[in-house]
């Protein structure tokens, strides 16, 4: 199941962040030279969906449906400008990889290495939801259940 969905964002991601660009080959190699361009730029194929629900419902007082549902079936409400656009979450990702902390919460470290090994993809998954959780602030972000990241880590660690 995650290595399927692995898979699928490696082939998708690519093709997202650099439409005028087909890759001939596997789009690995082009992720490690956009990695390697920019100082502690990550590679965006490493970087899942957010799995947000693409139907929002508005309810009227700024909270929409997240991407993950409670017991009762209904998605959960989150504030409707989460999660952030992928563009400028890749950005912050990438600045708090760089510095090695969240830099709007330097309590919060993270790393955001690249193989395909569980303990990898673990740590990782903690850098996408440290940095959603702290996006404007110290603790003031998006919820991790704007996204399906906190389900995904769920599933790493079983
Ligand atoms: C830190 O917070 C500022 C102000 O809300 C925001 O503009 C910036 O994108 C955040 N940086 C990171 C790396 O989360």
């Amino acid at each position: 199941m995650l290595a399927f969905s692995i898979t699928h964002f490696l082939l998708v991601i690519p093709a997202l962040a650099a439409p005028a660009c087909i890759p001939s080959s596997p789009p690995a190699p082009t992720g490690a030279a956009l990695a390697t361009s920019t100082t502690g730029g990550v590679d965006p194929a490493l970087v899942p969906d957010f799995g947000a629900n693409p139907n929002p419902n508005p309810d009227g007082h700024g909270n929409c449906d997240g991407a993950v549902k409670d017991v009762t079936g209904k998605f959960i409400l989150v504030p409707c400008d989460c999660p952030p656009p992928r563009d400028l979450f890749i950005t912050d990702l990438s600045a708090n990889v760089a510095a090695g902390h969240c830099i709007n919460n330097t309590a919060v470290s993270l790393s955001f290495p690249t193989s395909s090994s569980k303990a990898d993809q673990i740590t990782r998954s903690q850098a996408l939801l440290d940095t959603l959780q702290n996006l404007r602030g110290a603790g003031v972000g998006c919820p991790a259940v704007s996204t399906t990241f906190g389900v995904q880590l769920q599933q790493l660690t079983g």
